[in-house]
């Protein structure tokens, strides 16, 4: 099991000092290899709910295990190796670093995990190949369309080869050929190296190329697929 999920809730404190519960006990399992999209309204929890699986944001109860590691119960250094090697992340914007190239960026999860600079690069522009973008290694993510930022941002996430790749709104900016075209590459190299995807997608096209597709709504997650 890539990501066991028990009872997670979570609440913001509002603006106005009152509470607002987004997660009311949620418990989901994702196995190896499997491909889920969680879909719902705007403001329904799905960012909350990612950012809390990927130990991005804490919650107030109940218990997420990534890999069999309870993640509340791993410090911050053992939580960032872990968020290092076995999970990658890819937000509606890339956030990409500006000032490095393509290439360089894409190296960077590697040189964190202590890889050689020749094997970061190794890796980096193997990734690059996949998802055809190689030929703007060299380019900064400014001289990139959307499209090629995404892709460049998704080929960060599994230069690493992680369990489990999560993906919030990847391709929200994006016109429906590329999505597409995107979602494809993605999900023909997780299938070569086993990640799992949890996707948090509007797209219903999308959505349907997954194994499973659940809805967040009221603080809950239903399966429609
Ligand atoms: N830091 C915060 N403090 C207070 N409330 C927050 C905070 N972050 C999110 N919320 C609220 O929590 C709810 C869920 O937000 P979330 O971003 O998870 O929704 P979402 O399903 O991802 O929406 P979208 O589809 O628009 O991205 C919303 O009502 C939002 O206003
Ligand atoms: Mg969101």
């Amino acid at each position: 099991m890539v990501l066991k999920v028990s009872g997670l809730s979570k609440s913001y404190i509002q603006g106005d000092g009152t509470f607002l519960d987004v997660l009311k006990g949620i418990s989901f399992n994702l196995n190896a290899s499997e491909k889920v999209a969680v879909m719902g309204e705007s403001g329904s929890g799905k960012t909350t709910f990612l950012n809390c699986v990927a130990g991005l944001d804490r919650f107030n109860s109940g218990k997420v295990l990534l890999l069999d590691k309870d993640i509340s119960s791993l410090n911050d250094k053992d939580l960032g190796s872990l968020r290092n090697r076995d999970l990658g992340f890819v937000f509606q914007f890339h956030y990409l670093l500006k000032d490095f190239s393509v290439k360089e960026n894409i190296m960077m999860p590697c040189l964190i995990a202590g890889y050689t600079h020749s094997k970061a690069e190794e890796l980096a522009l193997e990734v690059l190949e996949k998802i055809r973008l190689l030929h703007k290694a060299h380019s900064t993510p400014r001289q990139l369309s959307g499209g090629e930022q995404q892709r460049a941002a998704i080929a960060r996430a599994l230069v690493m080869k992680p369990a489990l790749l999560v993906m919030d709104e990847p391709t929200g900016n994006l016109d429906e050929h590329l999505s597409d075209d995107i979602i494809s590459a993605v999900i023909k190299l997780c299938k070569e190296n086993k990640t799992s995807i949890l996707m948090a997608t509007h797209n219903k096209k999308i959505a349907e190329q997954m194994d499973k597709i659940l809805v967040l709504k009221e603080g809950g997650l239903w399966t429609q697929k």
